[in-house]
């Protein structure tokens, strides 16, 4: 899969790309992140990618030549990575749809994808109706750019790609079934007067399993309570999250109280 990544600010981008999960999947061939800075698209003599906003008001805004030159530079190249369409090109910004696994599982399916790293005052509104196609906030904070947004992305994305982690890794993993993850221990046994929970030390695999679902089932009400709504859940979940005070919503009058309103 192939990242390209527009920004002001190339070299933010050295440290998450050189370390561990995506050092290897780059030096692998599975994943390829091309940089391309924005500002080598500016033609003025001081090579200006920004100016103040129409109407006054704080900040600057990015100007459309440059960016607009860069991404159509971008989508020229690769032509092998085109096919059958162009990849989409996706503006990073705070206002833009609220990354989840699952926007994440949905890019990894792209063969390429496009990321434009706005500076947080925005990008000429023109730019975005003409040739973004799609616009991605990681929360509701404000980050002085989108590139750490984009890094975050690529991260998410490119562990879903086959062959970057190991598939199990993916299968039982918070989100991918909308509930948290149960809690994991190692050695030693006991570690400053703390034992590890005796279940997951008796050898009972049922026993293990059922103790770690039900952890999972705690910690999301307890942690999350907004998520069980969507959860895929059976009839032994919902017993068991009934007995820890959970409203269940398809039992009852009563329903609109939730978890998150009683707690
Ligand atoms: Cl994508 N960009 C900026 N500048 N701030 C953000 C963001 C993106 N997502 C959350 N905050």
């Amino acid at each position: 899969m192939r990242f390209d990544v527009l920004t002001l600010f190339p070299g933010m981008f050295a440290g998450p790309l050189n370390e561990s999960i995506l050092k290897r999947a780059i030096q692998a061939g599975t994943i390829n992140v091309v940089l391309h800075d924005i500002r080598a698209y500016a033609t003025d003599r001081h090579r200006t990618t920004d100016d103040a906003p129409y109407g006054g008001g704080a900040g600057m805004v990015m100007k459309p030549e440059p960016l607009a030159a860069c991404i159509r530079a971008v989508l020229s190249m690769a032509p092998e990575t085109r096919e059958p369409s162009q990849p989409p090109v996706i503006l990073m910004t705070p206002d833009g749809e609220p990354f989840t696994q699952r926007i994440a599982a949905e890019l990894a399916t792209c063969a390429r994808l496009v990321l434009v790293c706005g500076r947080y005052e925005g990008v000429d509104e023109r730019v975005r109706e003409a040739l973004i196609d799609r616009e991605i906030s990681i929360g509701d904070y404000v980050l002085t750019g989108g590139e750490l947004a984009a890094m975050v992305v690529i991260d998410a994305v490119a562990r879903l790609v086959p062959g970057v982690i190991d598939a199990e890794s993916i299968a039982d993993e918070s989100f991918s079934d909308g509930l948290l993850e149960y809690p994991q221990y190692t050695r030693p046994a006991v570690w400053e007067g703390r034992a590890v929970p005796p279940v997951l030390v008796s050898g009972h695999h049922g026993e293990v399993a059922q103790w770690r679902r039900r952890e999972r089932l705690r910690r999301t009400l307890e942690r999350r309570p907004d998520l069980l709504a969507r959860a895929a859940l059976t009839e032994a979940d919902r017993a068991y999250l009934r007995t820890l005070g959970w409203n269940d919503p398809t039992v009852g009058e009563g329903a609109e109280h939730s978890a998150a309103t009683k707690s």
